[in-house]
């Protein structure tokens, strides 16, 4: 029995093909699988059988409880969890870039179609640094990628270590290169990325157990609709058995290091530049990202403090000429909830993406001493990883024809052009002068130069995370 991709499904009530989807998909696509400590191996392979062997011995090693679980496992050790507090097995995922299944000999119509997947990242027009300046691991030809993680980072190793065997025990495997995240969290236990905004917090939700709790368990669902339909994240996966039953998804990867003493000194510069006093300072760095470091969305109200439970149930029908949140704020660019001119809301909604990013190094001002000099200005950033149905409609639109885009949303006349997104915002030109409320909500708009760029993308690739089916049938 084949079931609507267009709409959200009940992974308790699931029965055929829908059924079949969840046992053959990998978890983390359809639902973020928690992890505090993560690996991420870059693989090359030397040769066909030594990458089927490796890639097929995921899905069946261990025999009792596979180390590449389905997203349905996931999901029931989920349900276990809260139940009864049994702690879940560790996270193991695997993609496989379009180089990967050139070499896997998988036939060109079998190949997952993507056009920017096939092209890969490389080749995308995202203003992104020349390749030549990436981390050497990331610049070269790479064939898989596979991600390990868990909440403890023990069982995380114990996990990576099993990896590892199956690495050495099929030939011709070379890892190129890894990288290893971690949470941070803020004092209210939110997760956070380097800049110490909650991050994470809002998301596009395909099961409908989940957009049941944001709705009773949450500040609610009455102005944004986080239900996503499951085709803007999985996608029949040619290659298997059977595609009308066995999927997969676009899976995206950016390192994206993070100059946070640049930032935060800016973030001053900026409250000095509009003389924001007192508490009010802290307004400078929520108009950089459209909430305050606790997560209150800037559009709500003009100062922190509503971080319990981070709200996300907000639009900016209330905020059409940017005097609450700037045009240019990074959660306005990327995701206008309705407000950006150029489209329907329901095709503005098509360009949002499941993020499962996770933050990497470590910081140098630990203990935190609170002074912006001892903050770090490189190895530490952002794993952003995004989860695709269509990398061209999602990541990519959202980085190229708003982030990058100066000219993105249209806005009212006499608002002020909104400029780029000030954390990811790329651009070959200098950054365009930006216009800033300077009484949240008031009518006198002030004109300055924009922040500089502190984010910095050092490489990145896009896969394909296929079934299950497609790993064992190699
Ligand atoms: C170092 C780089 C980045 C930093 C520091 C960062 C930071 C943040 C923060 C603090 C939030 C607010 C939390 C939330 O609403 O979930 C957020 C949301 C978001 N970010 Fe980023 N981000 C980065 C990169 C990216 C990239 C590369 C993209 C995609 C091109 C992106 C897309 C989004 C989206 C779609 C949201 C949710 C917006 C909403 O629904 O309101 N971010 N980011």
């Amino acid at each position: 029995m084949p079931f609507d991709r267009t709409q959200p499904i009940s992974w308790e009530n699931a029965v055929g093909d829908a059924a079949v989807m969840l046992d053959e998909l990998q978890p983390n696509i359809v639902k973020a699988h928690t992890r505090e400590f993560l690996t991420i191996l870059f693989l090359k392979f030397n040769d066909p059988a030594g990458a089927k062997t490796f890639l097929k011995s995921l899905t069946q090693t261990p025999a009792a409880a596979p180390l590449l679980k389905s997203a349905k496992t996931h999901l029931q050790e989920v349900k276990a969890f809260k139940a009864t507090g049994k702690k879940g097995t560790p996270y193991v995922g695997v993609g496989i870039t379009s180089a990967g299944y050139a070499l896997l000999q998988i036939p060109d119509p079998k190949v997952p179609p993507d056009l920017s997947f096939r092209t890969g990242m490389q080749n995308a027009t995202l203003n992104d640094p020349a390749p030549a300046a990436w981390d050497p691991h990331l610049r070269g030809v790479i064939h898989a990628v596979v991600l390990v993680g868990d909440q403890m980072s023990g069982t995380r190793n114990k996990a990576l270590t099993a990896v590892h065997h199956l690495i050495d025990a099929a030939h011709g495997v070379t890892i190129l290169g890894k990288e290893k995240g971690h949470g941070l969290h803020n004092s209210n236990g939110d997760g956070i990325e380097h800049f110490g905004y909650v991050d994470g917090r809002s998301q596009p939700l395909f099961l409908t157990e989940e957009i049941d709790d944001e709705r009773l368990t949450t500040d609610g669902t009455g102005n944004w609709d986080p239900a996503f339909g499951l085709d803007r994240v999985i996608v029949p996966d040619t290659a298997a058995p059977d595609p009308t039953r066995h999927f997969g998804s676009y899976f995206v990867f950016r390192k994206l290091e993070q100059n946070v003493k640049l930032f935060k000194k800016e973030e001053k510069a900026l409250a000095r530049r509009l003389h924001l006093k007192g508490d009010d300072a802290e307004r400078a760095g929520a108009m950089l990202v459209g909430r305050f470091e606790d997560g209150t969305p800037l559009t709500a109200q003009f100062a922190d403090g509503s971080h319990h439970p981070v709200p996300n149930d907000f639009d900016y029908d209330s905020d059409p000429n940017g005097a609450k949140c700037p045009f240019f704020a990074h959660i306005r660019k990327v995701n206008p909830r309705g407000s950006g001119g150029f489209e329907p809301v329901e095709n503005e909604r098509h360009h949002i993406m499941a993020r499962r990013g996770q933050t990497y190094g470590v910081r140098t001002d630990q203990p935190n001493d609170g002074r912006i000099e001892n903050k770090p200005s490189k190895d530490v950033g952002l794993l952003f990883m995004a989860f695709n149905a269509d990398i061209a409609q999602q990541f990519e639109f959202a980085q190229s024809t708003w982030a990058n885009n100066p000219g993105f949303p249209r806005v009212p006349p006499g608002a002020g052009a909104p400029g780029l997104d000030l954390v990811i915002g790329q651009s070959p030109t200098p950054r365009p002068d930006i216009h800033c409320p300077v009484a949240w909500g008031g009518s006198t708009i002030s004109t300055t130069t924009a922040t500089p760029q502190a984010v910095t993308m050092k490489g990145g690739e896009y896969f394909f995370m296929p079934s299950l089916a497609f790993l064992r049938s190699l």
